[in-house]
């Protein structure tokens, strides 16, 4: 079982969304996980620019960090999409990394996945960024077991008080993925995002059939 983290601060080692994360992971692989972790500050991502090519043939213009990241997180069961508190939002390096996940959220490509998000801020925001994370997940067919927010402030100690929380959460991401549990809510919603999804994969059937024929055999389109 994988378990992989995104970071989305550009602060690197200094980064104490990234520390937060690592106390998850640490859960995580105390229930069995095997862990990765990518972090968005060591990655050169472009913006997308809605060229639409990714549409073609699922592959972006710009041959960058993006599709090594894309791969790892391809490969996990679970995983974590974690950001600080930016103006109220995620950071400006998550969004752009999300806006490249167009394609896969179109695709499914990560559907059937678990999730989990993780965030930090000064004071405030970071039960509306954990909100917007799992939104995200969903869209991408991940069902999200839920999130946790950290307001740090300047003090010192409080991601140390914040560890036990965060251990539990990864280990509550492993046992989820092991155990798949059922979440009607989220499995709705998710359905009813793929009815609108459904639209663009027969759009490009023609030039994208193995896309098409996934999503017959999934039962996520009805072959006409
Ligand atoms: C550009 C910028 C915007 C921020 N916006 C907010 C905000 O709206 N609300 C808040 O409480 N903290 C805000 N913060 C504080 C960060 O969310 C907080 O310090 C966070 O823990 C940083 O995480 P990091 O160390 O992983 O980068 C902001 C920080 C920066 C640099």
């Amino acid at each position: 079982m994988k378990i992989t983290a995104v970071v989305g601060s550009p602060r690197g080692m200094r980064s104490r969304t990234r520390k937060l994360v690592n106390f998850v992971l640490a859960g995580a692989e105390e229930a069995g996980a095997v862990v990765d972790l990518i972090d968005l500050a060591d990655m050169e991502i472009a913006p997308c620019t809605a060229c639409e090519s990714c549409s073609l043939d699922g592959t972006c213009v710009f041959a960058d960090d993006f599709s090594a990241a894309y791969d790892r997180i391809q490969d996990a069961d679970g995983l974590v999409f974690a950001s600080p508190v930016y103006v109220d939002n995620v950071s400006g390096q998550m969004k752009v990394f999300i806006d490249r996940l167009a394609d896969a959220m179109h695709y499914q490509n990560l559907a059937g996945k678990y999730g989990c998000s993780v965030a930090t801020t000064g004071i405030s925001g970071g039960d509306a960024v954990t909100g917007y994370l799992n939104h995200v997940f969903n869209y991408l067919g991940v069902t999200t077991i839920g999130g946790m927010s950290a307001a740090l402030g300047s003090d010192t100690e409080a991601l140390d008080r914040a560890e036990a929380a965060a251990r539990d959460l990864g280990k509550q991401l492993a046992l989820a993925v092991r155990d798949r549990p059922r979440y009607p809510d989220q499995e709705a919603e998710m359905a009813e995002n793929r009815e609108y999804f459904a639209g663009i994969v027969r759009a490009n059937r023609d030039w994208r059939p193995d896309g098409y024929e996934r999503w017959v055999r999934e039962g996520w389109i009805r072959e006409e």
